[in-house]
C-alpha cells in the first residue's frame, strides 16, 4: 500500500483495521462478531473520508461493538457524464483515518465483487420522491444508490446502519426502503458536519477552486436565511434565501424548496410545524447540497 514515509516529527503505524474485500470474508466476520454477542453497525461510504464520514463512524461505535465501513464508489448511482471517474479515492488515507476512530471492519469490494455478471437485473426503485429535487437533476441516481445500500444491508446484516443528514434526500428514502421493504436494520441519522464559515463539509468540496470556495458558503447562507425568516411563512422564506444567489456568479442555484419531512413533498403555504428546506447548485462545475431543518408557525 502506497503510505506517507515517516519525518522526522511523525512515526508511521500501520493500521490495524481488517479490510475485507470479499463478500464472503464480511459474512464470515459479521457471524463471529454475532457469535460474540456483538451489535453490528453499518456506515456505507464512498470513501474519500472528511470528519462528516468520521462523526458516522464515532456514532456508529456508540450503537455497537462491531463497526463495518464500507468504502465502494457506486458506478449504479453515478449518470452518464457524472463525476464517477473523477470521484475522489483515497483509500490509504480513509483507512488510517478509520483505524484512528475505531472501526472494526472496511468492506473494499471491487466493482466485480458487488455486480459478478455485470449486468444488474434486479434493481430497488425509489418511487416518486426519487424522481425529484437530485433525482431530477440526476436521473437514476437514487435506483443506484438504493440498490447498492440494499446489498450492503444483505451482506452486513447490521443492527443499525448510519447515513448523515447531509443527504436528507437519500436518507429519507433508505428509510422509506427499509420500512416498505421490513429490512430488519434501524437507520441512524446524523447532523451535518461544517466547516466554521458554515460550508457542509462533502468529497466534492476539494474540487471547488479558492474562489469557489468563497462563494460555496452561499448555500449555508441562504439556509441561515430561512431560519431566520420561518415565523414569516413559507413564501417569505422562499424569497429572502433565494436573495443570497443574487451575489455570486460562480454560484448557479438549482433548486430551494421547503419539504414535509414526513412524506418530503413540497409544502403548501400554510403548512406549519417543522420543515425541511433543501437547496442545491452548481458552484463552477461542482454539484453541492445542503439542508436545514425550519419550524413554520
Ligand atoms: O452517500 C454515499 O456516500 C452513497 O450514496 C452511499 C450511501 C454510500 C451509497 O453508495
Amino acid at each position: 500500500m502506497n503510505r506517507p514515509s515517516p519525518t522526522a516529527s511523525t512515526i508511521a503505524v500501520a493500521p490495524t483495521v481488517t479490510v475485507l474485500p470479499t463478500v464472503d470474508s464480511v459474512r464470515e466476520s459479521v457471524r463471529a462478531a454475532r457469535a460474540s454477542g456483538d451489535r453490528i453497525v453499518l456506515v456505507p461510504t464512498m470513501g474519500a473520508l472528511h470528519a462528516g464520514h468520521l462523526a458516522l463512524v464515532d456514532r456508529a461505535r456508540e450503537l455497537g461493538e462491531t463497526v463495518i465501513v464500507s468504502i465502494f464508489v457506486n458506478p449504479l448511482q453515478f449518470g452518464a457524464g457524472e463525476d464517477l471517474d473523477r470521484y475522489p479515492r483515497t483509500l490509504d488515507a480513509d483507512l488510517e483515518a478509520l483505524d484512528a476512530h475505531g472501526a472494526s471492519f472496511v468492506f473494499a469490494p471491487s466493482v466485480d465483487e458487488m455486480y459478478p455478471t455485470g449486468a444488474v437485473e434486479t434493481r430497488v426503485s425509489a418511487g416518486h420522491v426519487g424522481s425529484l429535487y437530485e433525482g431530477a437533476a440526476r436521473p437514476g441516481h437514487f435506483d443506484g444508490m438504493l440498490t447498492v445500500v440494499a446489498k450492503l444491508l444483505g451482506i452486513t446484516q447490521p443492527d443499525v446502519a448510519v447515513f448523515g443528514r447531509k443527504d436528507a434526500q437519500q436518507a429519507f428514502l433508505v428509510q422509506q426502503m427499509v420500512a416498505d421493504l421490513n429490512l430488519a436494520t434501524t437507520i441512524e441519522v446524523v447532523p451535518t458536519v461544517r466547516e466554521l464559515d458554515g460550508l457542509a463539509l462533502s468529497s466534492r468540496n476539494r474540487f471547488l477552486s479558492d474562489e469557489e470556495r468563497l462563494a460555496a458558503i452561499t448555500l449555508s447562507e441562504a439556509l441561515r436565511t430561512a431560519e431566520n425568516t420561518a415565523f414569516e411563512g413559507v413564501a417569505e422564506v422562499l424569497a429572502e434565501a433565494a436573495g443570497a444567489f443574487g451575489d455570486h456568479d460562480a454560484v448557479k442555484l438549482d433548486y430551494l424548496v421547503v419539504v414535509d419531512p414526513a412524506t418530503f413533498l413540497p409544502v403548501d403555504d400554510d403548512f406549519r410545524g417543522p420543515a425541511t428546506v433543501l437547496v442545491a447548485a452548481l458552484v463552477g462545475e461542482t454539484r453541492l447540497i445542503d439542508n436545514t431543518t425550519i419550524t413554520l408557525n
